[in-house]
């Protein structure tokens, strides 16, 4: 049986090392930083550890318990764990989403993946030494990017050739497989990224007051301005956005690349802790890892008002601009440059793998190609689609694909998971899936969260995006008209991409159905 023949995690804790690659990412040092920052500071903590409870931990164990029920019947990708989990002809194609979001992901992400690699050689060499402030170091990063040409950069050739190597790696990798690829970068990649993380959360808060004459710029200020709640946000609607927003992505949830990496569980391996462990783990590389480096490094340096500016600006003018000037002027600077970058291209390194593998996974399984070729194919069309998100970064192409992907995408496919979950395959028969191998027992009140609270949730977030914002972004109110026909290039390839995954996914199913017939008939 082609059941048996399914790749397996190694080990138990590899699994759970995956598990935390695949969550802890850019989002955990790059992205939340900038969301607390920008949405209240510690006000932003209450919603988001709301989410996390709510929405969070429940898709996680949803995503993991689906995870495992599809690959050990053959299924790891989403159209095929749907189908196994609801015999209609129509769940396949809902299932699409959980191939289609992290292939767009992929896309865009691995290029900024292959920045950090790139800022890493440029710390180490000092490179970028001598751009003190944050507007010569964002000459720097656009010089790079080649948005613009300048003394830094007269060509995107150095970004071009970083992001070769971040393809080829992300692309051998997977041709490894699960155990042999995915989970030996883990076991490497994952317990240097905490020491990396931890060694400079300690230089950050060992930074004390570093400019005596500017003695309100501290460490302190840092940490408050992160903690410190400010309770007239709490009934903003945009920061619960921003929260349950946030939790999506750090947890990689609704696309489909946790279920995947669930289905190669064995079949009583623990969902329960596993999903907790993973949860831990990730939560705890953002919020007490991530929190305590950019940001309070920021206020230190910049100032309260200087950090919120820089906030605004991103996690890009973050992380790829203002540390690099604190860089220069603390001791040992070109060191731990390396060191921050390196950091945030380990986390994105094992989280880019987790992107690829649904599509992995559906290619091997559904088509029955080997991985080597499936690999190469996957990373043949990564390839060509991030031409242009290469090419257009400054007319908003990857903006487009990340709204889509990043921030809507999930919050729809984990509606769906959660619906076709509780109401279809039945809430009764879930919840037993869901223990089934546990060592401790779920609280039983997760079974009506996750029945009633997270659907209601989530339903809820979508509808206030109909509501809010819904007919701006589809008709590109806030989009400069100059870069409208690139928002609508990055639509139609998006379009492109899904109808294509609906015709393998039509084809497939079919093969499979004549597959059948053929060995009826010679039965018979
Ligand atoms: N969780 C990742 C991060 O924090 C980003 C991400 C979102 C992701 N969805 C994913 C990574 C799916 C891997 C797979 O940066």
């Amino acid at each position: 049986m082609e059941n048996n023949k399914r790749e397996e995690w190694g080990t138990k804790l590899g699994l759970v090392l995956a598990l935390a690659g695949n969550a802890i990412g850019l989002g955990n040092f790059l992205r939340f930083p900038v969301q607390a920052a920008e949405n209240g500071g510690g006000t932003f903590m209450l919603p988001y550890f709301i989410s996390l409870i709510l929405l969070g931990i429940p898709l996680m164990w949803v995503e993991l318990t689906m995870g495992r029920f599809g690959g050990n019947r053959g299924h790891g990708s989403m159209p095929g764990m749907f189908y196994s989990m609801w015999n209609n002809r129509w769940s396949k194609y809902i299932g699409i989403l959980g191939i289609f979001t992290p292939l767009i992901i992929v896309i865009y992400y691995t290029y900024v993946a292959s920045w950090t690699l790139a800022f890493s050689f440029f710390s180490m060499s000092g490179k970028y030494f001598g751009a003190e402030s944050r507007e010569t170091m964002g000459a720097f990063l656009k010089g790079f990017q080649g948005v613009q040409s300048n003394n830094y950069f007269s060509s995107i050739m150095p970004a071009v050739i970083f992001y070769l190597i971040t393809l080829v790696l992300n692309v051998y990798i997977i041709s490894k497989g699960v155990s042999k690829g995915i989970e030996r970068l883990a076991n490497i990649a994952m317990p240097l990224l905490f020491i990396m993380a931890t060694a400079l959360a300690i230089r950050v808060l060992t930074f004390g007051t570093p400019d005596p004459a500017n003695p309100e710029n501290n460490i302190a200020a840092g940490l408050g301005f992160i903690w410190n709640p400010d309770f007239s946000q709490l009934t903003n609607s945009t920061v619960w956005l921003a929260a349950s927003g946030q939790i999506f992505f750090t947890l990689s949830l609704g696309m489909g690349a946790i279920a995947t990496y669930a289905s190669y569980m064995k079949k009583d391996d623990d969902v329960a802790t596993t999903g907790i462990a993973t949860a831990g783990a990730n939560e705890f590389a953002e919020v007490v890892l991530g929190g305590t480096i950019a940001i309070p490094a920021a206020v230190a340096f910049f100032g309260l008002v200087g950090a919120q500016e820089i906030a605004k600006g991103g996690a890009f003018d973050l992380g790829f601009q203002s540390l690099p000037v604190i860089f220069q002027k603390i001791p040992l600077g070109q060191f731990f440059g390396f060191i921050w970058f390196l950091l945030l291209f380990f986390a994105a390194l094992t989280s880019s793998v987790a992107l690829t593998q649904p599509a992995m996974a559906f290619l091997q399984e559904e088509f029955r190609i080997p991985k080597e070729r499936a690999a190469i194919i996957v990373g043949l069309v990564i390839f060509i689609c991030s031409l242009p998100v290469v090419l257009f970064l400054k007319h908003g192409f990857l903006d487009e694909l990340d709204y889509w992907a990043g921030t809507f995408g999930p919050v729809l496919c984990a509606f769906l998971e959660t619906i076709i979950f509780v109401w279809i395959f039945g809430m009764a028969k879930g919840w037993e899936e869901i223990n089934r191998g546990a060592t401790t027992r779920i609280p039983k009140v997760f079974f009506y969260i996750i029945k009633y609270i997270t659907p209601a949730f989530l339903f809820t977030i979508l509808a206030t995006w109909f509501y809010q914002s819904a007919i701006d972004v589809l008709l590109m109110k806030n989009i400069d008209p100059s870069n409208k026909p690139y928002v609508w290039g990055a639509r139609l390839m998006m379009l492109a991409i899904f109808i294509g995954l609906a015709y393998l996914v039509r084809k497939s199913w079919r093969m499979k159905e004549q597959g059948h017939k053929i060995r009826q008939d010679i039965q018979d």
